[in-house]
């Protein structure tokens, strides 16, 4: 089960798999969740840090939980604590830690200090979210989409900004051969290269990528809506603008009956009820939200015991 290369490596984005290593993962995740006793002890005395430039509910707990449960330990710094970029460089925060610990999971703003960190720490680095990419959220995802309909790559027509957990979830959906659509409204379509990226892995896998503005045309026969906020991290100025820019772009029972009988509603969380998804399809037996939120904890385990050595 070892794949060597992988050991050690970053996950900044989901362009650091190859497809046999996205398998690979989701598999695992699945042994973990099934049988997590296995894997107690697999990373004993391993330290992770979060460095959290932004709030977190899952991914901050799932981290911690995750290396805990996996006999190692996590340390969280917020922004305010460490004070990246003002007290000190990215460079000097990377090369400090990695002197102590054996990864960093950082959430930051810009994706650029990501790389950074990246770049300067002799320890893996572990993308929790930037202005570009969540590739653990993709990743729990489709473990999730996995458990709904097996290993038939369905239609995931994801409705909302083309911005970062769009960018994962076109990407990996790409590489594993499922036809994502992302209905988006003019303006705010996923950046050109993640769109090509996509593109060529889909052709790769068999999958198709379909990107356009018309919600409900692109919701016909789908197996998945996802959904995720108007207003990311960061973008608050722009609430106002963004909740007239989105009008007509909610996942709700009318966009639901357009898609395939037995869909399924996914968001990454947290949501906002009567903005991006209706309280009525949130609460639904469609929404498999919180089976999301869960998998982020045992595909992270799977991540960590890949990229730590455990396994
Ligand atoms: N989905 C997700 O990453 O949630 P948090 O922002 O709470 O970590
Ligand atoms: N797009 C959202 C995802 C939150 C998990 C954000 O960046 O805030």
């Amino acid at each position: 089960m070892s794949r060597g290369p992988w050991k050690g490596r970053d996950f900044l984005s989901i362009l650091d798999l190859d497809r046999e290593d996205a398998l690979a993962l989701l598999e695992l995740a699945d042994q973990v969740k099934r049988a997590p006793a296995e894997f107690s002890g697999a990373l004993a005395t391993k330290v992770a840090v979060l460095l959290f430039e932004k709030p977190s509910l899952r991914t901050r707990v799932t981290f911690e939980v995750g290396m805990t449960s996996l006999g190692g330990s996590a340390i969280y710094l917020a922004r305010d604590q460490v004070g990246m970029g003002e007290r000190e460089p990215a460079c000097d925060v990377a090369r400090n830690l990695d002197r102590w610990v054996h990864a960093i999971v950082a959430r930051t703003y810009s994706h650029a200090t990501i790389e950074e960190l990246a770049r300067e720490a002799e320890i893996p680095t572990i993308n929790a979210l930037s202005d570009r990419e969540h590739p653990c959220e993709a990743l729990a995802d489709f473990q999730t989409i996995r458990e709904c309909f097996g290993e038939e790559a369905v239609t995931l027509t994801y409705v909302g900004d083309g911005n970062n957990v769009c960018h994962s979830l076109l990407l990996l959906g790409g590489m594993l051969g499922y036809e994502v659509r992302v209905a988006c409204p003019l303006g705010y379509e996923p950046a050109e290269d993640i769109t090509r990226e996509a593109e060529r892995l889909a052709a790769e896998s068999g999958g198709r990528i379909v990107v356009g503005h018309d919600p409900r045309e692109l919701a016909r026969g789908a197996r998945v809506l996802y959904t995720d906020v108007w207003t990311s991290m960061g973008q608050e100025e722009e609430t106002q603008r963004r909740r007239a820019d989105f009008s007509g772009f909610q996942v709700n029972q009318g966009l639901l009956s357009l898609a395939a009988k037995g869909a399924r509603v996914m968001h990454c969380l947290p949501a906002h009820r009567g903005e991006e998804i209706s309280a009525e399809v949130m609460e639904s037996p469609a929404a498999v939200l919180y089976d999301q939120a869960e998998n982020r904890l045992h595909s992270q385990k799977a991540l960590l015991l890949r990229i730590l050595g455990g396994v």
